[in-house]
């Protein structure tokens, strides 16, 4: 199970990021679905996972285009749920070195109720899957819900925020970045940074972009894993393909 956010993302290209002030060219624009927890749902799907998704989306055009991509995944909706607030959306400028700067207004992402149905399917699942997309009392809800049903948690600490000491004494495993788990541990290198924290968290796994990830696990890195070598077109939702596909 995936609890988190469901976006519509509407993509600008653009050679390089604009100065203050500045109007420039870009050369597309596209939308597409996306969200960290939608990203996830679709990748954990398509890696050959059984999924169910818990999110919120407004009653609008936006949450009508996620709940059709949902379904063509064959992902399970039964915990998405319309809301009186607008469809959360992602204003994403994708830049030619494939790096991406997102600006998201959360709009039904806000939603910070769980319903029994929702509680049902986190209790059924092998793994839940959460991201800081939604409130923070929801996260520590389902997380706590799951402990206590024996589902193996997951967090991906995107986007970076800090201290969020609650969650991660809930999660079994985290995904963060090389820049959210230096943001967790106080500390600027990746590896410093997995060992620091595989002292509270379980299993700590840093992705590293083109240098691979790290896998921590009691205070000492316990595998390096290479990245394939590849020409960065768009970095949007690595990470959160990444965590699905790992899960
Ligand atoms: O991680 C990428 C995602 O972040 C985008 O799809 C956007 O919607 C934001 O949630």
């Amino acid at each position: 199970v995936v609890l988190g956010s469901a976006n519509v993302d509407l993509v600008v290209r653009q050679p390089r990021r604009a100065e203050p002030g500045e109007t420039m060219f870009g050369t597309s624009f596209q939308t597409g679905p996306g969200g960290k927890g939608l990203n996830q749902a679709v990748a954990a799907a398509r890696a050959g996972g059984d999924v169910a998704f818990i999110g919120a989306i407004g009653d609008d055009a936006f949450g009508a285009q996620l709940r059709e991509v949902l379904d063509a995944e064959g992902i399970d909706t039964r915990g998405l749920r319309v809301t009186a607030l607008p469809t959360g959306v992602a204003q994403i400028t994708v830049t030619d070195d494939g790096e991406n700067a997102i600006t998201v207004v959360a709009g039904a992402n806000e939603t910070a109720e769980l319903r029994d149905p929702e509680r049902a399917l986190i209790a059924e699942a092998s793994h839940l899957v959460v991201q800081l997309e939604r409130p923070e009392a929801l996260l520590i809800e389902a997380l706590r819900h799951a402990r206590a049903h024996g589902v193996t948690t997951v967090l991906t600490p995107a986007p970076a925020r800090a201290p969020i000491d609650e969650l991660l004494a809930l999660a079994d495993v985290i995904v963060p970045n090389a820049g959210e788990a230096a943001l967790l541990a106080g500390v600027a290198d990746a590896e410093e940074a997995a060992v620091s924290l595989s002292r509270t968290v379980p299993t700590v796994v840093v992705t590293r972009g083109a240098e691979g990830a790290v896998v921590a696990q009691r205070g000492e890195i316990v595998s390096r894993v290479p990245a394939a070598a590849v020409t960065a077109v768009d970095t949007t939702g690595a990470g959160d393909t990444f965590t699905g596909v790992l899960v």
